[in-house]
């Protein structure tokens, strides 16, 4: 099979969440109709007995006493709506008492009311019913089954495409996102010290970073954020922008680092700069060990992908999947 064909055989596929909007859309204004998405979506909170467990989350919440219980079961029983929706149009508990309930009751913690603001890059997050956000977890569970098939206990892999703006940066934190909502201790590296977007994607301040630990002006402790709100996620943003980003990734510091940043999470995931203008996504590859392509499509050119996949593995590192990222 030739490298094109690999490539483009059976890539996970990821969709532009601006394009399809039905789902989840109004996540900021409208609470209940999210919540009733999120219900037919999941496919989850459709019988009586559901609606029976919401009510005692509330009542267990102190949301609701049980003279409310049974204000909300008579009313429900005369319009069938849900326990849920009658208790919020009856005004006894904000839309946003149920979100948290609904969250509590399956474990999301992304469907609580404060993780609705975070930035709609983070489709995972804001929009979790979203096909791409959907597509997101497909790409998880098929990283999954290859680490176990493979015995690789190395989870860590360099987010890598040949030109500027094919998703790499996207991809990398919502594929980070949706680790560590699995509850796996996850960390996102920016190792894009030329156009850092991680510290922008997360809201968090490049201060310290990358840079500064490789050039031992901090320690990794110091430079690592971690990000609770997402789950078990910590950040390791670029930091200040150095005037020699690849000498600084082909320092034996690098792989220190990442050695050292192995035993402290289950899964390591690197944001590099485009692969074609610098070696610095190649030299990130070889030390992560392996890679994630990515292709825009319609727009990545095919013979820079298959050059780059054959670089890699030149340079020794394993491609664990391909991408073709469509938006
Ligand atoms: N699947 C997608 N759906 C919707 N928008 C997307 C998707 N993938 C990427 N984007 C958007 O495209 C733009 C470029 O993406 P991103 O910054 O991740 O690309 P990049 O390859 O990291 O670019 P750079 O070369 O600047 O590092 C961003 O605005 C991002 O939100
Ligand atoms: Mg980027």
């Amino acid at each position: 099979m030739s490298v094109s064909e690999r490539i483009f055989k059976d890539p996970a596929v990821l969709q532009d969440a601006r394009k399809d909007t039905a789902v989840l859309q109004d996540a900021r204004k409208e609470t209940t109709a999210v919540v009733q998405d999120a219900r037919k979506d999941a496919g989850v909170l459709q019988d009586a007995r559901t609606d029976r467990r919401i009510g005692a989350i509330l009542v267990e919440q102190m949301k609701l006493t049980s003279e409310h219980v049974a204000q909300v079961l008579d009313a429900q029983r005369a319009t069938g709506s849900r326990f849920g929706d009658m208790a919020v149009q009856l005004g006894l508990i904000s839309a946003d008492d149920l979100r948290r309930a609904i969250a509590d009751q399956y474990d999301l913690p992304y469907l609580r009311p404060e993780n609705r603001d975070v930035n709609s890059e983070l489709v995972v997050t804001s929009q979790p019913f979203h096909p791409c956000a959907e597509q997101m977890r497909a790409l998880r569970s098929q990283l999954l089954i290859r680490w176990a098939n493979g015995g690789i206990r190395a989870r860590m892999l360099a987010i890598v495409s040949p030109g500027r703006h094919e998703g790499r940066s996207y991809l990398a934190a919502n594929l980070a996102v949706s680790f560590a909502q699995l509850g796996e201790p996850t960390l996102l590296i920016d190792a894009d010290m030329r156009r850092p977007r991680q510290g922008r994607i997360f809201e968090v301040d490049e201060g310290v970073g990358l840079s500064a630990a490789l050039s031992g002006r901090a320690t990794l402790r110091s430079a690592v954020v971690p990000l609770p709100r997402f789950g078990r996620l910590s950040l390791l943003p670029a930091g200040a922008r150095p005037p020699n980003p690849l000498e600084l990734l082909s320092r034996d510091s690098f792989a220190i680092l990442l050695h050292e940043l192995q035993r402290e999470y289950q899964v390591v995931l690197i944001d590099t700069p485009a692969a074609e203008p610098c070696a610095d996504a190649q030299t990130v590859a070889f030390r992560a060990g392996g890679a994630l392509v990515l292709a825009r499509k319609d727009y990545t050119n095919l013979k820079a992908t298959s050059r780059l996949i054959r670089a890699l593995g030149d340079a020794g590192a394993s491609v664990a999947g391909t991408v073709l990222n469509s938006f």
